[in-house]
């Protein structure tokens, strides 16, 4: 299966800043060294930016495969929701992907495993692919709780969209290694992807077309021995991925 590196720029950027990692992102690109013919690549950016991202790619040939997705949407398709961005309008914006589930959105805006289904749902409906994000906290893992939680988080997308699964891409993004420089080991991944792909093994005979991207403090150093594992069919990368150079060696690594 073809690798799906996906950067994750959270809330960073700004109009120049976007526009110098592009152009050496597309450089970069560009050679064919970098290896983006195999694999896929994109850039989750900041809803405002969406735009200039695909005003960017429209003039320069080496993001041309690179791309574009947001980083949340709304579960409700139009209406008064003050501040919501809908599945229809990123669509319109050229997204062919959008996160939804992040940690960061479960823990700091209260998202349940209802919502992000519903959200999935929404995404799917307007022809978005889903990055679904799931993972442990700290404590989680500490009782010994990894697997109960990530397979019940699953489960909820599952429930809602058992028929369609196929169509999401995982990811796994065990929350205490998001941001902290601590990645999962290879083995560890590894073993939670595995344990996932029983899972989606179990909902769909689709399973082995559903992407499970790891993510957490995936870098330069780590990525080739993550990338390498069985279960694990890419990354969504935080940090690393703005900045250029880091991004298209991860990338490069997942030709493997
Ligand atoms: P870091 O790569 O910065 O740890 O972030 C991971 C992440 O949350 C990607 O969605």
């Amino acid at each position: 299966m073809k690798k799906l590196i996906a950067g994750n720029w959270k809330m960073n950027g700004s109009l120049a800043a976007n526009e110098a990692l592009l152009l050496a992102l597309g450089q970069g690109l560009d050679r064919a060294s970098t290896g983006i013919a195999r694999c896929d690549a994109a850039v989750c950016v900041p809803t405002p930016y969406l735009a200039q991202v695909q005003a960017l790619k429209a003039v320069q040939p080496g993001l041309a495969n690179l791309e574009v997705g947001a980083q949340d949407v709304s579960a409700h398709p139009a209406g008064a929701y003050t501040g919501e961005v809908s599945a229809a309008m990123l669509k319109e914006l050229g997204c062919r992907y959008v996160i939804v589930g992040h940690s960061e959105r479960r823990q700091y805006h209260f998202e349940t495993d209802a919502l992000v289904a519903d959200k999935t749902r929404a995404a799917l409906a307007s022809g978005i692919t889903p990055i679904v994000c799931i993972g442990e906290t700290l404590t989680e893992r500490e009782a010994g709780r990894t697997e109960e939680v990530i397979k019940r988080q699953l489960a909820a997308v599952i429930r809602a969209h058992g028929h369609c699964i196929s169509e999401i891409v995982l990811a796994y993004e065990p929350v205490w290694a998001i941001g902290t420089g601590k990645s999962a080991s290879p083995h560890e991944a590894q073993a939670v992807h595995f344990v996932l792909r029983a899972q989606l093994k179990a909902a769909t005979d689709q399973s082995a077309r559903v992407r499970i991207l790891y993510g957490g403090s995936m870098n330069v150093a780590n990525a080739a021995s993550l990338l390498a594992q069985p279960d694990i069919d890419g990354g969504l990368i935080g940090g690393a991925s703005l900045k250029a150079q880091d991004f298209l060696t991860i990338i490069a690594a997942a030709k493997i």
